[in-house]
């Protein structure tokens, strides 16, 4: 009698499942990773026994399996390219035990490949709450000779075939989180970053569609490399019709060098899948970051309105003045006062210092203390910026150093920003700037670093002449693990020109990034939108900026640079002793508005909406709808006398809501409107006005004709 049954490994999550099939003698089969199946799930065959040979193919059938390895009989994609001087090219699992770490959600597969004496282990977990999948492999080299790996995928995830588009971003500095839409066909798909960081132009994650998935329904699958250096990902189409997703570093030539004994361990491969669209995938990816972000305490506090000074003076810092800024920015209710760039010894442009990590004695004659302490007299805490991965070439560390940057002998040095690259895998240079950056964070109350890196890194050469990429993404991970285990109440900020280095890498041990450098309000819109795919609005930092902006020369009024700020980790980004004192009284309305919405911002979900017509909505509220705050922004003029009704899909139909409009303080009422109607007058009354959630669901929320570059913004309650 023929056997059809085999083994399975199943893990559930709470609205997904992942089904694997254990084959004798090679990697576990790639069954299913989509839905949540019912418990005790069996497919009820084993997968070649669904499957007959195609013609002119092989006489074994090779399917999908969670490691795929080339030369044997594998012709997609391959999650290993490895050689010993040439031979061994080829690899082959021939044994597989499984280890279940927490059983049910976590097991770690054993897989052994005796020919070419290598063993994988390949980590799998999935978040019975988040429905977040975590992979992670290590590779171990048990011959007795060095091994040469090129590639190892972190993990290698099965696509259905129904799937049609991936959605990625593109983009560069002052423009991250390009959306980028391609479909998915025959051909492969591929990105990858050399850059040596997360980039601004290639996000190490991507969604993929469903025909029909839209940001609210549909089913979607999203996944992200946790790592801050080069990255590389394929999507595939396979012969039986699905495709294979891997992710991975992209390993410089000879990064990859194992000696016997040795091995490697890649990034995390953070995965989930969602039927109720992007939407439903961010939430779980939010869940995910939330669940691994390491507050000082154990857990996040309000986060603290930010005055951050760069673009306010740039490099023009000198206590006199930044201690006025200081006050001015208490008085608008600032709660952390940053001090940008320009601090430290000879930084007075960016064509010199970086590495001389002590206070400019011309500027700062008695160090920072007098500042510092002004600040929190103010009632403020204290931020300054570093940058330490980086040095210049006129600065006393390089003059001492010269053998300390990243370099390849025989070849130019290349700066960029001026600057170059240190060396950090080295432990001398990192010993250094431990020493320097602990003493200010000893000798100071210092709560927060904004920790920059402003440059590509190129060439990258270690002191023996092999590539340092890997290692130097590694070091600054230790570097700030070091920091953090010695100064555990400090937070961190991982900016890099902006938004280069965000990823859940480096927030295990940061806790903001900055999103960009462009804070121009209309240009934040999309960027971060694109950023709420992945993370949760807490660590988003958003500043009202000047006007016009510096970055596009556009202006904005303060409500509508306030309002796109708004939901993020919000801060200011200008001179407050410039503003008018109508401005200022506005966004001290703000700021305080911030304050009293900011438990309910940055907790729950977020639902993201385009409702055509140049209006973009986000809805920030618990996971049942209970309450909720609304921002809709109206980036151009509509082309409709009578604007449509604004659909509110995720409200609970059975549910009425109550709808009340939300203003600064003393602003004026219905600013900026040139009409209303009665309905606008009762949803800016205390009592707002009550309507049902299927009819918001259904028909819409009206809105009312308002001028381009405006925001309405709404709590929306159950009653
Ligand atoms: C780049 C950052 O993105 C800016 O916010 C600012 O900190 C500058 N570097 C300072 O040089």
């Amino acid at each position: 009698m023929t056997k059809l049954s085999a083994e399975f490994l199943t893990l559930h999550g709470r609205r997904s499942s992942l089904v694997l099939e254990l084959a004798p003698g090679e990697a576990p089969l790639w069954r299913h990773w989509g839905a949540r199946l019912p418990d005790g799930i069996d497919p009820g065959a084993a997968l070649r026994d669904t499957r007959a040979l195609p013609s002119f193919a092989l006489d074994q059938d090779l399917p999908l399996t969670v490691a795929p390895v080339f030369g044997t009989g594998w012709f997609g994609q391959s999650a290993l390219l490895a050689h010993r001087e040439g031979r061994d090219f080829a690899q082959g699992w021939t044994g597989c035990t499984v280890e279940w770490t927490a059983p049910g959600r976590a097991l770690t597969l054993h897989l052994t490949d005796a020919v070419a004496r290598l063993r994988l282990d390949l980590s799998i977990a999935l978040d019975a709450d988040s429905d977040v999948l975590v992979l992670r492999s290590t590779l171990h080299n048990d011959g007795d000779t060095a091994l040469d790996l090129q590639w190892l995928a972190a993990g290698t995830l099965p696509l259905p075939g129904r799937c049609d588009a991936v959605r990625s971003f593109a983009g560069q500095h002052v423009h991250e989180f390009l959306p980028q839409t391609d479909p998915l066909t025959r051909s492969l798909w591929r990105k990858e970053s050399r850059r040596g960081r997360t980039s601004h132009d290639c996000f190490p994650g991507a969604v993929v569609t469903t025909p029909g998935a839209t940001a609210q329904t549909g089913r979607v699958f999203g996944a992200h490399l946790a790592w801050s250096g080069n990255h590389q990902q394929t999507i595939e189409w396979l012969h039986d019709g699905q495709y294979q997703w891997q992710f991975g570093e992209w390993l410089a030539p000879g990064e990859g060098r194992l000696a016997p004994g040795a091995s490697l361990t890649t990034p995390e491969l953070v995965a989930s899948c969602s039927d109720e669209g992007l939407d439903g995938l961010a939430t779980n990816f939010h869940a995910e970051l939330r669940r691994r972000l390491d507050w000082p305490g154990g857990a996040m506090r309000p986060r603290p309105v930010h005055l951050n000074t760069w673009e306010g003076v740039y490099f023009d810092v000198h206590p006199g003045p930044v201690k006025e800024m200081a006050t001015a920015a208490a008085a608008l209710g600032i709660e952390r006062f940053v001090l940008d760039d320009g601090w430290f010894h000879g930084r007075h442009h960016d064509r010199a210092a970086l590495g001389d990590w002590w206070p400019d004695a011309h500027k700062f004659p008695d160090g920072l203390s007098g500042l510092i302490a002004h600040v929190n007299a103010l009632g403020m805490e204290f931020g300054l910026w570093v940058e330490p991965e980086m040095v210049s070439p006129d600065s006393e560390l390089f003059r001492a150093h010269p053998d300390w940057a990243l370099q390849i002998a025989g070849r130019p040095l290349l700066t960029a920003r001026n600057q170059l690259v240190l060396d950090i895998a080295r432990p001398e240079a990192s010993d250094y700037l431990f020493e320097k950056i602990a003493a200010l964070l000893a000798a100071h109350p210092i709560r927060y670093l904004k920790w920059d890196l402003n440059r590509d890194l190129a060439p990258a050469g270690l002191g023996d002449g092999r590539a340092g990429y890997r290692a130097q993404v590694l070091a600054a991970y230790a570097l700030m693990a070091r920091l953090r285990a010695a100064f555990p109440e400090v937070e961190i900020e991982s900016c890099s020109g902006g938004g280069g280095r965000i990823d859940f890498g480096v927030l295990r041990h940061a806790h903001r990034v900055w999103t960009s450098d462009c804070i121009d309000a209309l240009s934040r819109v999309e960027m971060q939108r694109g950023f709420l795919q992945f993370f949760p609005p807490e660590i988003m930092g958003a500043h009202v900026g000047t006007a016009p902006a510096h970055t596009t020369g556009r202006t904005q009024a303060m409500a509508f640079r306030a309002a796109v700020a708004l939901a993020g980790h919000f801060g200011v980004e200008l001179d407050p002793r410039q503003l008018s004192t109508e401005d200022a009284d506005e966004l001290r309305g703000w700021i305080a508005l911030h304050k009293r919405l900011r438990d309910r911002l940055h907790h729950g979900r977020v639902w993201r909406g385009e409702a055509g017509d140049g209006l973009h909505w986000q809805f920030h509220a618990d996971a049942d709808t209970a309450d909720g705050v609304l921002i809709v922004l109206r980036t151009r003029p509509s082309d409709h006398r009578q604007p449509p009704a604004l659909r509110l899909p995720m409200l609970d139909v059975a549910a009425r809501y109550r709808v009340r409009e939300l203003r600064p303080a003393g602003s004026p009422r219905r600013e900026g409107r040139h009409h209303t109607a009665p309905f606008f007058d009762a949803q800016d009354s205390a009592e707002g006005v009550t309507l049902a959630g299927a009819w918001l669901a259904e028909v819409g929320l009206p809105m009312l004709r308002a001028p381009a570059e405006t925001a309405f913004i709404a709590r929306i309650e159950r009653v």
